[in-house]
């Protein structure tokens, strides 16, 4: 006499396959973001906004926690303070007249310009926008990151 295949016993084989396939899409996956990260396909983050509002002087120097803005009568820039030797956080050194990082001493112009140390890139330049109100004037400043 030959064993019968049961219901229940077929409902079971399936339920496992169908969990085994989703257990091997997901490790497909796992295994692909890294491969495809390391190819180069990145995806960007988005830009992040941060407002300053207030109005500062020309020859002015605000230290924010990602970037320093420096305000000159040509209007205002602003440099990140990621070191890009090995991403400690830059200060602007009022007396020198340069930024400085306090890790392995790389320094760099306002403009974020490499002048010296282990640091072998320029600074980011984040874009600044002036905001204004009715009448023109200037009330702060937007930076995008
Ligand atoms: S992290 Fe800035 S010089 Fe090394």
């Amino acid at each position: 006499m030959s064993p019968s295949v049961s219901q229940p016993d077929s409902s079971r084989r399936r339920f496992l396959a169908r969990q085994l396939r989703w257990l091997l899409a997901g490790t497909l996956t796992a295994l692909a973001l890294p491969l495809l990260r390391f190819a180069g396909f990145t995806v960007k983050p988005k830009p992040r906004y941060v407002t300053v509002n207030k109005k500062l002087l020309p020859g002015a120097v605000l230290t924010e926690h990602d970037f320093i803005l420096f305000v000159t009568e040509a209007g205002a820039r602003s440099i990140s303070r990621r070191c890009t030797h090995l991403g400690c956080r830059v200060n602007f050194r009022m007396e020198l007249g340069i930024i400085e990082c306090p890790c392995h001493q790389s320094q760099f112009s306002p403009e974020g310009i490499r002048l010296s140390g282990p640091a072998q890139k320029n600074l980011a330049i984040f874009s600044v926008r002036e905001l204004k109100d009715d009448q023109g004037t200037v009330t702060g400043y937007e930076v995008t990151l």
